[in-house]
């Protein structure tokens, strides 16, 4: 049985804008309170505008007052086992824990990771507080 997680998922990216690599991403956050926030990716012809399928479920999510996150899915259209790149991972880990809890679609079966598998050493807010005040005078 598919994930009813990576079924959103794979809904989603049916409305992927992406003219420029027709690779359609499609994510589907759920969030604490059971809520489940979509996205898909939107791509520009200023190609470093184009927008993450990951970025547009985390900011509708946050937009809406959901920052406590449960789990995320991803699918592609080929069904790859695509994974959120590094700036979707260290955009992840502002919300969520080490063990927060990612699922790949590979079509058949799936890949599952910890965000902290993903992206070990993220930096924090604890990151930049732990730094203050020795930072300066260096
Ligand atoms: N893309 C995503 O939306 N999320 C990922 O996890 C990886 C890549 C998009 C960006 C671009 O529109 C296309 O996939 C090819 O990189
Ligand atoms: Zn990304």
């Amino acid at each position: 049985m598919v994930d009813p997680l990576v079924e959103r998922a794979r809904s989603a990216l049916t409305d992927a804008y992406v003219p420029y690599s027709s690779y359609r991403v499609g994510a589907a956050l759920r969030t604490a309170d059971g809520s489940v926030f979509l996205g898909c990716n939107i791509e520009n012809a200023n190609y470093s505008n184009s927008i993450h399928a990951e970025e547009v479920a985390i900011a509708e999510a946050v937009t809406t007052g959901h920052t406590g996150f449960a789990k995320l899915a991803v699918s592609s259209a080929a069904r790859d086992g695509v994974t959120p790149c590094g700036m979707c991972r260290q955009t992840l880990a502002e919300f969520c824990d080490e063990s927060f809890p990612i699922v790949c679609d590979r079509g058949d079966d799936t890949d599952e990771y910890t965000l902290g598998e993903l992206l070990p050493e993220a930096i924090s807010q604890e990151t930049l507080e732990a730094a203050s005040g020795d930072g300066e005078s260096k």
